[in-house]
């Protein structure tokens, strides 16, 4: 899965540019099942930002903030994968196991379909929903996109040794970049899923955005599936983000690692420590890095230096609780109704199947 609700192209794909030529407008032919694009932020030139820019713009608001993207180095999307098997993080083996009962129903309900997965990382969940598919006898056809060419590929490679009739063409890209672009489907219509509750990591505000931009990527008809954490006790919440074995708190202390490696930076992880609580008020867990002393660091290659006091919080995730009837409310508005939800026996986790409507409402 592209882990991030990243809004930029980051280190992996140019990992990816020097295994492949991926190039945007030549799709490179990996294999006779499988071809793989990379898409250029030069094609969209407003989100051509300067690499960095968000970091220096994060860094002077007040509280200090950072984008949840700098997460995913390699190391961190190691840890990230250790966190979705710990004991407390519940978020994926509830998505797996309502997968497990209800893809095939979502099959039933789609017909035959291309599956586009926005985020796809390890494509683990994503065998649920082919293995459906696959069931029914209809075509196979995945466009996973993520910004790791590397992860990308080698799921790909993976998935194709599995299923000997799936085709694949895989988006080395960020959401926006690749909804902009999406290729016209080859098969009655498709499905974009968007699984994982990554939505929770995006403000409202961009929450929005992301809406719009992905009615605008359907056709009327098609289909938008969505994964997302529901409202639930504090208790919980709180313990899925601050774990016994401390595997979140060292993800997190490695945005700086990955800050001090990227930008020339000389943050020292130690003066910091991992904090996490649910904000009620929001509904949103808050992950922050807690300056234990006073300090300053530098980022070389941005040019920036940053002060902190001690006790000072830096925010660098939040992780939304949905409410599903809230929720519906907005999907609709943004033209994508949803048709069936579904959930697992205590109402943790919610799965919706949502269809792309004829007609945009009116901007609100
Ligand atoms: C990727 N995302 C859905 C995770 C979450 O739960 O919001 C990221 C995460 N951060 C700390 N633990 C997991």
């Amino acid at each position: 899965m592209q882990h991030s609700n990243s809004s930029e192209t980051i280190s992996s794909v140019s990992s990816a540019t020097s295994l492949y030529d991926f190039n945007s407008s030549t799709p490179v032919q990996i294999e006779e099942r499988l071809t793989i694009n990379l898409i250029q932020s030069s094609s969209v030139p407003e989100s051509n930002l300067e690499e960095g820019q968000d970091v220096i713009e994060g860094l002077s608001n007040r509280p200090k903030s950072l984008p949840p993207k700098y997460f995913y180095d390699e190391l961190g999307s190691q840890l990230f994968e250790q966190i979705c098997e710990l004991p407390e993080y519940y978020l994926t083996r509830t998505e797996a196991a309502i997968l497990q009962q209800y893809a095939g129903a979502i099959a039933q309900l789609t017909g035959p379909c291309e599956l586009v997965e926005l985020g796809s990382g390890s494509a683990t969940k994503t065998r649920l929903l082919l293995d459906a598919y696959q069931d029914y006898g209809y075509p196979l056809t995945y466009i996973p996109i993520d910004v790791s060419g590397s992860m990308l590929t080698e799921s790909a490679h993976q998935l194709l040794a599995t299923y000997s009739d799936l085709r694949i063409h895989g988006l080395v890209s960020t959401y926006e970049l690749a909804l902009a672009q999406l290729p016209p489907t080859t098969l009655p219509t498709r499905m974009l899923c968007f699984i994982g509750s990554s939505l929770g990591n995006l403000t409202p505000e961009a929450c929005d955005e992301f809406m719009t931009q992905v009615a605008a990527a359907l056709q009327p008809g098609e289909y938008f599936l969505l994964g997302v954490d529901l409202h639930k006790s504090d208790d919980l919440l709180e313990a899925a983000y601050n774990d016994s074995q401390g595997v979140t708190a060292k993800f997190n202390l490695n945005m700086l690692h990955h800050l001090n490696w990227r930008f020339q930076g000389n943050f020292d992880s130690n003066q910091f420590e991992h904090v996490a609580f649910y904000n009620q008020a929001k509904r949103q867990i808050e992950i922050y890095l807690k300056s234990l002393t006073s300090q300053v660091a530098t980022l070389r290659a941005l040019n920036l230096t940053v002060n902190f006091a001690a006790d000072e919080m830096l925010l660098s995730e939040i992780s939304r609780k949905f409410d599903l009837q809230a929720l519906t409310q907005t999907l609709q508005d943004h033209g994508l109704k949803p048709l069936k939800t579904f959930t697992d026996d205590k109402q943790w986790f919610g799965l919706l199947l949502c269809e792309r409507q004829d007609n945009q409402p009116e901007e609100q």
